[in-house]
Formats: C-alpha cells, structure tokens, sequence
C-alpha cells in the first residue's frame, strides 16, 4: 500500500476502497503507518468527509483492531447508553445502576474529561480508591455478579481508536462527524450489546454546538449501530447549560447519590429517566416507555439503584459507605457563596465559561498527563428564567485556595447573566432513530 497516493486520492476527494481502509487501519496499529502520514489524512477526511461505504470500513476495521466483549447467552439483555460529552452530565453514575436493578446489563464503559466538558472516569476515580482500569475479563465478571462494571476503555477495545483519538486531539481533527462517529461506535459496538442510547448534547455547551450538525451525527451513528445488529436510539438534550446544579468532579458524585435517593435536581433526573426507560424498551425489557419509567422510578424508590452503586463502588475498590455519608469524598479546602449582583430574570448560565473554569482551578486536563483535583467545581443553582432577587445566594464556588475562590467567582460572573428576560429551551427536544427524527414524547 503506497501511503502518500492514498492521501492524495481522499485530499482530491475521491473515496478510498473498503479493503484500504483495512489494510491503512491494521498497518497503523501495527506501527507501519507513521503519525505524519495519517495525520495527514485524517486532515483529509476532516475537509472531505466519508462516504458511507468508507464509514462502514472504517469503523469495522477500528472494531477489528482489539477484542470484543461477547454476552452470547447471557441470561439478561445488555444495554449501555453514551454522552457527546457536556458540563455537569453526571447521567451515567445514575444510570447505570439504575438500569442493572431492573434487570439489564451495563457494560458501562466511559472516558475522561475532554477540552471543557467532564468524564465519568475522572468523576468516578474522585471516589478514594475506585479503580477503574479493569480487564475486559473482570469487566465481564462483575456484570455476571452485579449486572454493571463501570470502566474505562481497556487496552484490548478498539486500540486503533485510542491512537487515532490522540493524534486527532493534537492535529484539528477532532470535530468531523465521520470520524467522531467512528471512534465513538467502534468502542461500544465493541461491548457486544443488545441495544445503544446516545445521548446526543446540543447547544453552546455541547461539541457540536449547532442542532443540524447534532442531528446529523445522531444520525450517522445510528447507521452506523443498526447496520451492525444493535438497535440504536438517540435523544437530543440541552447542553446551553450545565446539566443538574453540581459541576466538578467529586461534587458530581455526590449529587449522583442524590439523584439515586430520588432527591436530585429534577432536570437531571428528567434526562436520566428519559434515556434510562429507552434503554429499557430498546432491548424489551419494559413493554413501553411508561412501564419502563415505573420500573425505574421502583428502583429508585426502593433502594435497589443505590444498593446496586454501592456494591459497583465497593468491587472497584471504593468505600462503600460513601452512600451514606458524603464526606467520604474528598473535600474542597475554599468554599464561597455566589450571590446575584442585581435583581432580574437570569438570561444565561453558560456550560463552556463554567466546564473552562473548572479546568483552570484544577477540576480538568490542559495536557493529557495531568492529575485532576477531585474537589473543585461549581454548585449553581439557577436556571434561565430564573427570577433573582440582588444578594441572593445563587451558587458556591469550591476551591483550592483563596486565589481558586478569586478564580471561580469571577468565572461566575461572566457565565451566568442576570437580566430582563431569560428562557429554557427544551431539556430533551428530538428523539431520532433508524426511521427518523421526531419532537420527544417518552420512550415508544
Ligand atoms: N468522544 C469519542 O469517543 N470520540 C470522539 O471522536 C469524540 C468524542
């Protein structure tokens, strides 16, 4: 295969064959492709995109660089759900447990904080102890005894992902929906599921800031899922600000044990429902979208959920006890209130400036080696459309350090605008799946 003529063929914007993306992809992980050369035509595909078969290719060869879990005669339906990735989405620490109770598995596997946006890993490793490196081997173990494993993305899943993924993060290639669609479905079509939800983020918050462009990608993947015998839906949520009232690691979790003890933030716990219940009736565990959210909601009413976190947290080496008594977690040393600067209606409440500050106090990677501090974050506890009263407390900023405190207050200031009028746009507004896009109604 001779590299520079494949280049030149997709930067001319003609497609590639099936068989050369294979090849390109195994003789990359193999270590005979160098970097230049495929950075270059990621390059490529970010200005010429793919064609459909070429999408196909590529996200199979990417599958068939690693293993795959396989759940072949598994007692009970395996289902997972994935987040675009957005500001205070704390989702799957609920979810997941939630769904395991009600008789699914959940081979949750996740990642960690990207530019401005949280991971769950990062939110999860803030528990002490907590490991979440597992072997796809003890991944598949735990599910068998508990029904969930909450893991990173392991050497053995789609290793041509995890290159391709970091040479994108440092080369300008990161926001094309062919290749974002790749690396995301190759990894969880890689868990050998009966059933996919994404969680597709819209709105300045989110990637993809642009609705059309959210929709097209929701699309691309459920292609992408369907074709491959996993039935894929998709729910557009609201990322023009952060998601629930905590931001920041540890603070995530803790409101994560809230939302499982039925007392968390009712938009957070609206979205986990909504993506929850599809889980559920995607893979015919519930006859309908409302049998689905009465199961759910028993789960949660009944303790089963929060039970079912706890032994997930203690078989990953967690306190378990953590449950019951937050201070577990570790702790912010500088906490100050926030409050309103004037009286008014609050206008916006903007996910980017707060998922930045987090980065800049410690909560976040500026380079990929660098240790997260589990503390520091945001609690907001406003909405646009808020009404606000001047010198009401309106969030708390956790911090280092009194220079953290500075930080955090100032970057308050600038994300959250108190004015006349101020409006929330709808927290799920489209469902799409394999035959199209719809306004959101519930789960069918
Ligand atoms: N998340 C992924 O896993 N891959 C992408 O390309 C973007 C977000």
């Amino acid at each position: 295969m001779v590299i520079p003529r494949l280049i030149e063929h997709k930067r001319d914007g003609r497609a590639l064959a099936p068989e050369q993306w294979a090849s390109l992809i195994a003789e990359y992980v193999a270590g005979k492709v160098p970097d230049y050369q495929m950075s270059a035509l990621l390059m490529a595909v970010y200005f010429r995109g793919l064609g459909p078969a070429e999408l196909a290719a590529l996200t199979d060869a990417m599958i068939a660089s690693g293993d795959r879990l396989s759940f072949d005669g598994h007692p009970v339906p395996v289902a997972d759900k994935h987040s675009t990735g957005g500001v205070g989405d704390k989702v799957s620490l609920l979810l997941a447990p939630m769904v395991a109770s009600c008789g699914v598995a959940v081979p949750m596997m996740s990642g960690r904080g990207l530019g401005h946006t949280g991971g769950t890993l990062d939110k999860l490793e803030s528990i002490p102890g907590f490991r979440t490196d597992l072997s796809l081997h003890q991944a598949r173990a735990q599910i068998d005894r508990l029904g969930c494993a909450m893991l990173g993305q392991t050497p053995e899943i789609a290793p041509a992902d995890k290159r391709l993924y970091a040479l994108r993060d440092v080369t300008g290639t990161v926001e094309s929906i062919p290749l974002i669609a790749a690396s995301i479905m190759s990894k969880k079509l890689a868990e050998g599921l009966n059933g996919l939800v994404l969680d597709v983020k819209t709105g300045s918050g989110a990637f993809l800031t642009d609705q059309a462009l959210a929709v097209e990608l929701a699309r691309t993947m459920i292609g992408l899922g369907e074709a491959r015998g996993c039935p894929t839906v998709a729910l557009l949520t609201a990322m023009d600000r952060p998601l629930g009232r905590a931001c920041g690691n540890a603070l995530e979790v803790e409101e994560a044990i809230e939302g499982l003890r039925g007392s968390g933030p009712a938009d957070l716990m609206e979205v986990t429902y909504a993506l929850a219940a599809e889980m559920l009736v995607l893979v015919g565990a519930a006859p309908d979208g409302a049998a689905a959210r009465r199961a759910l909601e028993e789960s949660v009413a009944s303790g089963r959920a929060l039970e079912t976190f706890a032994h997930v947290v203690e078989a990953q080496g967690g306190n378990p006890a953590l449950v019951d008594d937050p201070a577990v977690l570790p702790q912010a040393r500088a906490v100050e209130v926030y409050r309103a600067d004037r009286s008014g209606v609050v206008e916006r409440v903007q996910p980017r400036r707060i998922g930045r500050a987090i980065v800049e106090l410690g909560g976040g990677r500026a380079a990929v080696e660098d240790a997260v501090d589990p503390t520091v974050g945001f609690v907001i506890t406003v909405k646009p459309g808020d009404a606000v009263r001047a010198g009401e407390p309106i969030a708390s900023v956790f911090a280092r350090d009194a220079a953290g405190v500075a930080l955090g207050i100032s970057a308050l200031g600038e994300a959250v605008t108190i004015g006349e009028r101020g409006e929330l746009t709808p927290l799920i507004s489209q469902r799409i799946t394999a035959r199209g896009a719809e306004p959101f109604s519930g789960a069918d």
